[in-house]
């Protein structure tokens, strides 16, 4: 057969095959068929030796030719299947769908809280402290004038290791470790898990408290309940209300628990003419213990008899829940998500 013939067939007999071409991977199929080192076109032109010398040239621009055209016809099914896939992809793909937020990940509420008061006392010229967890009875109960037979020791509320060694049921230890460590004038606060034999609705076998400790010479009951009100008004809102009541602690005298007016229904006791569940009606709601130091603590710790100062101790959970009106102690361990990550 006449070589020219021979190559301008490989055109019609290419778009046969590149109209029944489905993939890119038939494409390239065909094209290593045709176009090839020893594909169609190669072999017919493994004849030009043959002919005369004279004939080549037009068989030569004629091969030139459909190879160019085939080219044309590949990149033209090329773009046609690409453009099918892409279709085909969007068609899956629903441009309206919300997207998928990244994952954030956020403080625990416990945490928020804690760093925002230790923050709140440190501007007041406090330093952070810490103590140990597992605790000696000596620190935890006894150098706090809470001798053996005092009730709190019991092993109903407390989680001994030995019988001289336990978790520690407060963080108030941290006042005596940093007297012993340190002489007057300190002012710290301690943040920390304590823990107790206790497990009900509105107790966990382990929380957080914050201590607080002011010692120094000359520093009263006024000190006292102006740190505390501006701490309280900086966590509650400038317009709280505090009030001291008349309390008792062992490492303390005189004493008082500390009330705030209740964040939730304003101090009003009621909530759309529903009974306050926060304080129960009576508007007020308790946050901490506080006091001033009982001389019986400074002759644990070896302080002069000179000094005077205050110290108070406060539940991180009570105050969170007061702080985002969450209403059930449980929240903060479950390590629920959905929760958690509302305070992010
Ligand atoms: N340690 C007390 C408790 O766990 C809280 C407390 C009350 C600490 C009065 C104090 C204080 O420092 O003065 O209930």
């Amino acid at each position: 057969m006449d070589l020219i013939t021979a190559l301008e067939g490989l055109v019609p007999e290419l778009q046969r095959g590149l109209d029944q071409a489905s993939s890119l991977e038939d494409l390239e199929g065909l094209r290593v068929d045709f176009l090839g080192r020893k594909g169609r076109l190669a072999q017919i032109m493994s004849l030009l030796p043959k002919l005369p010398p004279q004939e080549r040239p037009a068989v030569g621009q004629t091969a030139n030719s459909v190879k160019e055209r085939c080219n044309a016809l590949f990149e033209e099914r090329k773009n046609a299947l690409e453009a099918g896939r892409e279709a085909a992809a969007l068609a899956r793909f629903d441009p309206s769908l919300p997207g998928r937020a990244p994952w954030r990940g956020s403080l625990h509420p416990t945490t928020l809280v804690m760093e925002e008061i230790c923050g709140i006392f440190r501007g007041l010229g406090f330093d952070v402290a810490s103590g140990p967890e597992v605790e000696i009875d000596h620190y935890n109960f006894e150098s706090l004038n809470m001798p053996p037979e005092h009730p709190a020791r019991d092993m109903q509320d407390t989680l001994y290791i030995t019988d001289t060694v336990l978790m520690r049921t407060h963080t108030s230890p941290v006042q005596v470790r940093t007297m012993l460590s340190r002489r007057p004038p300190v002012a710290v606060v301690a943040p920390g898990k304590v823990y107790r034999r206790d497990s009900d609705l509105t107790h966990t076998p382990m929380f957080h408290q914050i201590e607080g400790l002011m010692v120094g010479h000359d520093i009263s009951m006024a000190h006292l309940r102006g740190i505390l009100t501006a701490f309280v008004r900086a966590v509650f809102g400038a317009d709280t209300r505090v009030r001291f009541r008349p309390s008792f602690f062992p490492f303390t005298e005189p004493s008082a628990e500390v009330d705030i007016s209740c964040c939730m229904c304003g101090g009003k006791g009621h909530v759309n003419g529903e009974p306050c569940r926060v304080c129960k009606t009576t508007g007020w709601v308790e946050i901490l213990g506080c006091g001033m130091v009982d001389p019986a603590v400074y002759a644990a710790v070896g302080y002069p008899e000179d000094v005077s100062g205050f110290a108070f101790g406060l539940g991180v959970e009570r105050v969170a829940m007061l702080k985002y009106g969450i209403g059930d102690l449980r929240m903060f361990f479950e390590n629920d998500v959905r929760f958690l990550g509302q305070f992010a």
